[in-house]
């Protein structure tokens, strides 16, 4: 790291935070916690001209190439500030063609071409990829639900992560092999350690405290000339590798290879290798499906066949859960209940809410196999698996 490098650092990790902390506490006195506009100007104004000195000089410093690490380090410093001045609407997309953070820009632009990412922060600087300093990692606010927020979206994210490496590893070995219920019932695992962490974190959230003052900071804005989507707990690999080798979705599904597409760049560069990857590869809903008629009687396949229904049920539990619990209370009832010139600003991708529920509930219903007159889902697959075990243990 260099010294300027440092010391904006330094500045996100506490002024900037002060600053979000004293703009949030004067947004929530009001009657309308979503208006942004006329409240403490001078702060405002003051985030936006520290944050700019430290870019600027940064920008001037120019490609110190000081590795991958830090180079998105960096970059999740200049879009934490980028994505602050959105919150405040400093800068706000539909109101501009370009973004007026010229120099945040360039040395967002400049970081994201030349690592492979999108140029804007990303979950995984939020999350995964978040160094803690002293005990305290990086955040917008010192608001405890903001920390609530991540813990958990960081839990659910690892333990994704580790039940997708499981899966991965049955690929060389073949649905008979003795190993591949032993790494099955460690998916299990994973699945059941994302389900309680989702658990924890829809008894523990505020609601109002996550609607009007941690969600915001999530919001699209324009970096140069485009706007990019905000950020969410879903850009990692893990979860679509899960979806794709379990045979619960398609690659070559026109909805879901759209979100595949749209999200590569959110991801990091090893995720987004695995990612590709795993779309080339065969999947296991199909593997047992053939097997079936020839091998339902062997114990291998009993074994076997039993574990991986098991795990499909708990990845539509998990999807179940954050749709219908999370999302639902979170961001859709809420929505209900806002004034309605907030309303076009709800969520983190863009479009409209409710095109975005039916997004997420197609989604849902998909990791869920659930009957859909309207969708492919492996409703009658994983039913036919169901009746080849000899002994239920659903
Ligand atoms: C996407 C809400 C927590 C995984 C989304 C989206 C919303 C949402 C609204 C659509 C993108 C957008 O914002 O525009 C929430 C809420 C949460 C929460 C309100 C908690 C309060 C989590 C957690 C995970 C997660 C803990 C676990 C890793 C995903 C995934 C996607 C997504 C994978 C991408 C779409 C998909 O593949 O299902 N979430 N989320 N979310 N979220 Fe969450």
């Amino acid at each position: 790291m260099t010294t300027l490098t440092q010391a904006f650092d330094h500045w996100i990790r506490s002024d900037f935070v002060t600053l979000n902390d004293t703009l949030e506490a004067a947004y929530w006195q009001q009657q309308d916690k979503a208006n942004v506009v006329g409240v403490e100007d001078q702060v405002k104004q003051q985030l936006l001209n520290e944050g700019q000195q430290h870019i600027q000089a940064l920008l001037a410093e120019g490609n110190t190439d000081e590795g991958f690490d830090n180079a998105f380090d960096l970059l999740g410093n200049v879009g934490l500030y980028m994505a602050a001045c959105r919150r405040h609407e400093l800068t706000e997309p539909s109101r501009e063609q370009y973004s007026p953070l010229k120099e945040a820009s360039a040395l967002a632009m400049h970081i994201g071409a030349s690592i492979g990412v999108t140029p804007r922060f990303a979950t995984a600087h939020l999350t995964t990829h978040n160094r803690a300093v002293d005990g305290v990692y990086k955040r917008f606010t010192s608001h405890p639900a903001e920390q609530l927020f991540i813990d958990y979206n960081t839990r659910a994210i690892l333990a994704y992560k580790r039940a997708a490496e499981c899966l991965l590893k049955i690929q060389p070995l073949g649905i008979s092999h003795p190993m591949t219920p032993v790494l099955l019932n460690q998916v299990k695992e994973g699945l059941l350690d994302v389900i309680r962490s989702n658990q924890c974190l829809f008894e523990q959230l505020d609601t109002d405290a996550f609607f009007y003052v941690v969600r915001p900071y999530y919001k699209p804005y324009r970096v140069g000339k485009e706007v990019y989507r905000g950020a969410n707990a879903g850009d990692f690999a893990g979860i679509n590798v899960i979806d794709m080798l379990l045979g619960l979705c398609q690659a070559n599904d026109v909805n879901y290879a759209q979100m595949l597409v749209d999200k590569f760049l959110y991801m990091m560069p090893e995720d987004q290798a695995t990612l590709r990857e795993c779309m080339r590869l065969p999947n296991l809903m199909d593997a047992f499906v053939a097997a079936a008629p020839q091998h339902h009687t062997s114990g291998w396949y009993q074994e076997a066949v039993s574990a991986f229904v098991q795990v499909c049920k708990l990845h539509g539990d998990t999807a179940i859960q954050h749709h219908n619990q999370l999302v639902e209370k979170y961001i859709a009832q809420p929505s209900g209940d806002m004034n309605t010139q907030h309303l076009d600003k709800v969520t983190a991708s863009g479009p409209p809410l409710p095109v975005l529920l039916n997004q997420l509930a197609l989604l849902r219903d998909k990791r869920a196999a659930a009957k859909r007159e309207d969708a492919f889902t492996r409703f009658d697959d994983l039913n036919t698996l169901r009746r080849s075990i000899v002994k239920d243990t659903q």
